[in-house]
């Protein structure tokens, strides 16, 4: 890949922001863990080092080599990257009488700098460390300072090296993109030129070259990404794709018959199985979260693999892998520790032996949307809510049967189709009602009932990671409660989760 920009990772909360600010300016990059710096480094057109949550004095903190990249390719450290510059190359780095974290201004002192060219005098910056750099290294030239941080940057003469110790890539550094795109467009000389219609011109050509005539098989789960990957897929080998679309029994109300419909005006060749029966047999009499959704993965690979054997030498699995999970898996510290058994309920049991193809894998949610606009892809699809694999049913407290699946059916249903009506949908960034595990007494007319209370769930968050719960309209809370209380048998109590993400988590299990 031409235009390419290296981001070595050094295990900062904010890598991931760099990298996606860096593709908003329609460059694309890659995360690199710093131990695995690639050997050929003039594949690169710049370099950029993240911070980390170590100190450069501590004896495990990451030490690699940089004379592998300086002089060779432009070079820009932040933060921890910078102190790694410095401490290393005859400057000093010390713990900070004064914590420096949080916002600060910049007081720029080489203006007629290229890495500062349209950035104001005083813009604001965001500091996140407890080292800080008290000497330039060698050739080190002060570039700005703040009111606490003498050397808030610096560059080394001679050499494209420069050096920051705030954030550019968080929000709250102001002026941040533009430091960045002085970097890479001004300095480095990158080509702004990952544009999703780039990006799909040349992944449909590469899964061509890659795929020739073979077959294709494919998961669709009604959500984003899987589809995305599959108009691609289509667009390159079109009738060689088979799209399986299940129907667990646990979608929304109507969703199954709604999206496959939707899936064949695409032109897709995709085949709706409805197992609904046999998921509510594996479930039943589980009410321990992990159970279920152990049992839901279970029964989707066996439900998968039948039908995938029926389509006759197929070669390839397809899956709509984002760069999220890529990074995940190979990021600094290994594979995060997860807390529920999450994410990718599918994967496929070994002896299916399909090669992968996974034309996502290299990016984030929002270019997945983009790329998915690109495609022509309904509008409505693209923008729908985030919804887990087990579906409904680790939003069912306790055991499931289908009579509370279909009582949050239609409880979620009057929700989420009022969220549209009131305009709120799109404010919110996931939604859903949760059937709790409780009878509470109500009057109706002159009768006492004793039914079952659910709770409304709505959060806004940008990947699910945090969240909060959304101030939603009293008014709004007022109608959708009366709503399903009237028309959902059963129900007579609602209540609205305002707990946010930690503690809490977005689902109840
Ligand atoms: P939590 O509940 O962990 O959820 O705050 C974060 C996001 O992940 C979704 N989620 C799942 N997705 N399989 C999935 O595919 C799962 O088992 C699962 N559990 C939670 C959740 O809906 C939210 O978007």
């Amino acid at each position: 890949m031409q235009n390419n920009v290296l981001i070595l990772d050094f295990g900062s909360q904010y890598t991931q922001l760099i990298a996606r600010r860096v593709r908003e300016l329609n460059i694309y990059c890659e995360i690199h863990p710093y131990n695995k710096i690639p050997e050929d480094i003039t594949q690169f057109k710049a370099v950029i080092l993240s911070g980390s949550p170590f100190s450069v004095r501590g004896e495990s903190a990451p030490h690699p080599d940089l004379s592998k990249i300086r002089k060779k390719v432009p070079l820009l450290a932040v933060c921890y990257g910078a102190q790694y510059l410095a401490h290393f190359n005859g400057g000093k780095v010390e713990a900070s009488e004064i914590r420096e974290y949080g916002r600060a201004n910049l007081s720029v002192i080489k203006a007629e700098e290229a890495l500062f060219e349209n950035i104001a005098e005083n813009s604001q910056v965001w500091m996140s460390h407890s080292d800080t750099i008290k000497e330039l290294p060698e050739n080190g030239v002060r570039l700005a300072s703040t009111s606490d941080v003498l050397n808030a940057a610096y560059r080394i003469e001679g050499e494209e090296t420069f050096a920051i110790q705030f954030h550019p890539e968080v929000y709250h550094s102001t002026d941040g993109k533009q430091l960045l795109e002085n970097f890479l467009v001004n300095i480095a000389k990158v080509e702004q030129e990952w544009t999703p219609e780039a990006f799909v011109e040349m992944t449909v050509t590469d899964l061509q070259n890659q795929i020739g005539e073979d077959k294709v098989v494919l998961g669709l789960s009604g959500g984003v990404d899987s589809t995305v990957a599959a108009v691609l897929l289509h667009r390159a080998i079109g009738k060689n794709l088979y799209c399986i679309f299940v129907n667990n029994g646990l979608l929304r109300k109507d969703e199954f018959e709604s999206v496959l419909d939707q899936y064949k005006h695409m032109g897709l060749n995709v085949k709706g199985v409805d197992a609904s029966a046999r998921f509510l047999e594996a479930l039943a009499g589980i009410s321990d979260p992990e159970g279920k959704r152990k049992a839901i993965g279970k029964t989707f690979i066996d439900v998968f693999d039948d039908e995938a054997h029926r389509i006759q030498d197929v070669k390839y699995l397809a899956q709509g892998t984002i760069y999220p999970d890529v990074i995940e898996s190979i990021s600094v510290n290994g594979p995060s520790a997860t807390i529920k058994s999450h994410h990718n309920v599918g994967g496929l049991p070994d002896y299916m032996k399909l090669k992968v193809v996974e034309p996502l894998r290299m990016l984030f949610k929002d270019e997945v949307r983009r790329v998915g606009a690109e495609l022509e892809i309904d509008k409505e699809l693209l923008g729908r809510h985030p919804f887990p694999g087990p579906g409904l049913a680790i939003r069912i407290l306790g055991d499931i049967t289908a009579e509370k699946v279909r009582v949050i059916q239609e409880v979620d249903a009057i929700f989420i189709n009022g969220l549209r009506e009131w305009g709120l949908y799109d404010k919110v960034w996931q939604a859903g009602a949760i059937l709790l595990p409780v009878n509470s007494v109500g009057v109706m007319g002159d009768e006492r009932t004793y039914e079952k209370v659910v709770a409304l769930r709505a959060v806004e968050s940008t990947d699910g990671m945090t969240a909060d719960w959304v101030n939603l309209p009293y008014d709004f809370l007022q109608k959708t409660s009366n709503t399903i209380i009237n028309r959902v048998k059963g129900v007579n109590r609602v209540v609205y989760d305002i707990s946010s993400k930690p503690p809490a988590t977005i689902e109840w299990e």
